[in-house]
């Protein structure tokens, strides 16, 4: 007993020079990494609210921890966040995080990084066709779209019933490549369904460039739903369920349905998935309109993409989970994933604002 409390005590001791030491070192170097470090954010929009958290987010830990932030979103027009980046990498920004709006036009402004030694993470969105992206930080892509057709599955019980059912699917931006990934995931699961015939895509839009929504622009899905419903559902048939990959395209969908007569007793709206746990569609899923969503943590997400840059000026190592699934045509890039979490009517309460994410005030 005596010589295990010695053991205890003593090794509790070492622990602490241990903790002691290595705050010292990283507080030590944290301070000298963030004296004179500028670090560019780039961010796609303010027009949907999860880059605008996803923004804030960065600013708070990055200024937290010392260091000068230079936030730029550049509401979804490409050449505009080009310039965004130009001017960072003028500005003499030190590492840049980015959260591009095409994933591909982003090379040639990367070449100019490179030139000043200025090391890329890929923040949310994986940036193609470069070898200059250090590092990625996102949510686990692929398990997203899992989760939004495995919510569709249960909700219509597709193991245990005959159906048919009818559903239509909807993909996110083509330029995007978390929207290939999405739309996988989702696929793995229905699409043996669809196979079987016990779903059924009325519209016969079955793949994902038929389904895409450029930009995820929720007014561009309520036009493809409108239109759906128009030429494939003017007789009996109704629609059960809509794949829908986020929120902003959720809401456009939803309102395409209540357009024609669905959300009353006679007609309720279909199942419908989403993404982002956005504000409006939490509260849209509270008074009854759409079904599901994804959350992902952008506080979670933020404080990965800021161990990384802190680790790139340190040159050191940051802590990865993922190094084979994100290929950007030129080099597979270092991944660390967060995880996301369904979301409905259940357990909004506990995810969304037990956590702290928001307030019930601002669901009011
Ligand atoms: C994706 C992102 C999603 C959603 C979407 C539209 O890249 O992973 O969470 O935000 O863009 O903004």
């Amino acid at each position: 007993m005596k010589k295990f409390g010695f053991i205890t005590v003593f090794v509790g001791l070492m622990l602490l020079l241990a903790a002691c030491g290595g705050d010292d070192a990283s507080g030590g170097s944290g301070d000298e990494v963030a004296k004179d470090a500028l670090i560019g954010v780039a961010m796609p929009t303010k027009s949907s609210q999860r880059w605008v958290d996803d923004g804030n987010n960065m600013v708070e830990q990055l200024e937290a921890l010392g260091f000068e932030t230079d936030l730029q979103y550049a509401e979804d027009d490409v050449d505009t966040q080009v310039e965004q980046i130009e001017n960072m990498i003028v500005k003499g920004a030190d590492v840049l995080v980015i959260a591009s709006i095409d994933g591909t036009a982003l090379t040639n402004v990367l070449e100019e990084a490179a030139a000043q030694d200025i090391p890329v993470i890929a923040y949310d969105r994986l940036i193609m066709e470069s070898e200059h992206v250090t590092y990625y930080a996102t949510f686990d892509n692929f398990k997203v779209g899992v989760l939004q057709a495995s919510y569709l599955e249960e909700a219509l019980d597709l193991p245990n019933e005959e159906g048919p059912f009818n559903m239509e699917l909807f993909a996110g931006s083509p330029d995007d490549n978390n929207a290939y990934f999405f739309w996988d995931g989702a696929m793995s699961v229905l699409e043996p369904y669809i196979d079987e015939g016990k779903l059924v895509v009325q519209s016969g839009q079955t793949n994902f460039e038929q389904g895409a929504t450029m930009r995820w622009d929720g007014n561009t899905a309520k036009s493809r739903m409108e239109n759906i419903l128009s030429s494939a559902y003017s007789g009996d048939e109704k629609v059960d369920a809509v794949l829908s990959p986020y929120d902003g395209i959720s809401r456009g969908v939803i309102q395409a349905l209540k357009g024609v007569g669905y959300g009353s007793d006679d007609l309720p709206l279909p199942i419908i998935s989403g993404q982002d746990a956005e504000l409006a569609s939490i509260k849209s899923i509270i008074a009854g309109e759409q079904t599901q969503t994804v959350f992902k943590d952008t506080r979670d997400l933020a404080a990965s993409a800021v161990e990384m840059t802190e680790a790139v000026l340190r040159g050191e190592e940051a802590e990865v989970n993922d190094t084979e699934s994100y290929d950007n045509g030129v080099t597979v890039v270092p991944t660390f994933l967060v995880e996301p979490v369904s979301v409905d009517i259940d357990n909004y309460q506990e995810i969304v604002i037990d956590s702290g994410y928001y307030s019930e005030d601002e669901l009011e």
